[in-house]
């Protein structure tokens, strides 16, 4: 464990802003009617009209009222940084940690973290694990495992941290007698996506002897259920750029307490280390910390909304499995998953005879779609099985959030069907 650092010059103690009127947490306002149509409108009125953005799945979405909010954080800091930095920075992300805290049912806010996103809570938790094997406190051999849909970047992590200082994969350390020291479980698979049952496979980790269980969340929180105490893993981030409407970039890193204190640490070290990740994550040297300071105004934007953000992720996902079925339907296919396995997001099968034959393919035709149509939409590539004919080779991954409107979903659903009415195939797009 690294020494405390006890330089207080750089940022308050924590325990001494605890108390500060400052941490206030504002309450549900009383609003006597919700956000308007128009309003919504008008908060997404910077989104390229021409284009039907049916992939907030990616890059999520902020409104302009958040980014007025940023903005003022940012003019703050600019104005007088030096009082902004030893007055404000570390309350503003207190109070921030604490919404979270509350929001994801955790049990102490020393257990969350704001870090810049999903990637870099993954870096702290792999760099974790390399250093135990650097160490000794994990032997050369010993297993990581993760599902075979992990996040590319993800898994580039695990190859960089874990299997560079010794770790291996499953068949071949079993075969070894080895030990699971890490567990990689992705919440809610990016492509193909589906909401993956986190609670039970947490539960199996635990019953296997799975030393430490990392839930990587990227798209969770205000997409699906998020609950710290009932899914019971030892690491879970989820961003809050995606389905959270904040700005670029935020993420939350959950760890949980326990009596083996983890040994975490912020990849970029500065005055900080040693007193916490979380306080380490809230010092990473120069730098713009407008988007960990707007999560208050994110909570009152949400709550403008009828149920808040449980209502929001409710009617997201009603409405992304309508468009999905209306999808399948008008093109003769089908949905990737069944519907209580999606949230926001839903696998919808393309037709066949786009001729979609290799990953290159859903690549060019979502350029194609973006270029001539205004459609942005990820895909992706599924490699028919053995002797399986005229089978679906491509999905389209399909995001509802707020701002959309059906008819970006019509406006992909026509342009499939001129596409497979002027008889165009993958094999035309150049490479
Ligand atoms: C499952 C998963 N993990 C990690 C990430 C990385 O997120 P970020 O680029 O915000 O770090 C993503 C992004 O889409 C994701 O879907």
């Amino acid at each position: 464990m690294a020494s405390k650092n006890h330089n207080h010059n750089h940022i308050d103690d924590e325990n001494h802003i605890n108390g500060d009127a400052n941490t206030h947490i504002p309450k549900k306002p009383k609003i006597s009617s919700f956000i308007t149509e128009s309003e919504i409108q008008s908060e997404f009125s910077h989104h390229d009209p021409a284009v039907a953005r049916i992939n907030n799945g990616s890059f999520g979405c902020c409104p302009a009222s958040i980014i007025a909010a940023q903005q003022k954080w940012q003019i703050k800091f600019l104005r007088q940084p030096d009082h902004f930095y030893f007055n404000e920075l570390k309350k503003g992300i207190l109070r921030s940690r604490t919404i979270i805290k509350d929001l994801v049912n955790a049990e102490h806010v020393d257990e969350i973290s704001l870090v810049d996103n999903a990637t870099t809570a993954a870096a702290i938790v792999l760099q974790q694990t390399a250093w135990f094997f650097k160490e000794g406190k994990f032997e050369k051999g010993d297993v990581a495992v993760m599902l075979h849909y992990a996040y590319g970047a993800v898994k580039k992590s695990i190859e960089a941290y874990v299997t560079r200082s010794g770790g291996t994969a499953l068949e071949r350390g079993k075969a070894e007698g080895r030990k699971v020291r890490l567990a990689v479980i992705d919440h809610v698979t990016s492509m193909p996506c589906v909401v993956i049952p986190i609670k039970e496979l947490v539960q199996i980790c635990r019953e296997e002897g799975v030393d430490q269980v990392f839930v990587d969340a990227a798209h969770a929180i205000g997409c699906t259920d998020v609950n710290m105490k009932e899914i019971g893993a030892d690491y879970y981030t989820s961003n809050l750029h995606k389905w959270f409407f904040c700005p670029p970039s935020i993420a939350f890193l959950y760890c949980r307490k326990s009596p083996k204190s983890p040994d975490l640490h912020h990849p970029v070290v500065s005055h900080e280390y040693g007193n916490g990740l979380a306080i380490e994550s809230a010092w990473i040297g120069t730098r713009d910390y407008s988007a960990q300071l707007v999560v208050p105004s994110v909570l009152e934007f949400v709550n403008r909304f009828e149920g808040g953000i449980e209502g929001i992720k409710k009617r997201n996902h009603d409405t992304i499995v309508e468009m999905g079925e209306m999808l399948a339907k008008a093109w003769g296919t089908h949905l990737g998953c069944p519907r209580h396995m999606c949230a926001s997001m839903i696998m919808v099968g393309l037709p066949a005879c786009l001729g979609i034959s290799n990953e290159s393919d859903t690549l060019k035709l979502r350029t194609h779609l973006r270029d001539n149509f205004g459609i942005e939409v990820p895909m992706y590539y599924r490699a028919p099985k053995e002797g399986e004919v005229g089978a679906i080779t491509g999905y389209a991954r399909i995001s509802h959030q707020v701002y959309n409107k059906d008819n970006d979903y019509y406006k992909f659903r026509d342009a499939v069907n001129q596409l497979v009415g002027n008889k165009f195939t993958c094999t035309l797009l150049s490479k």
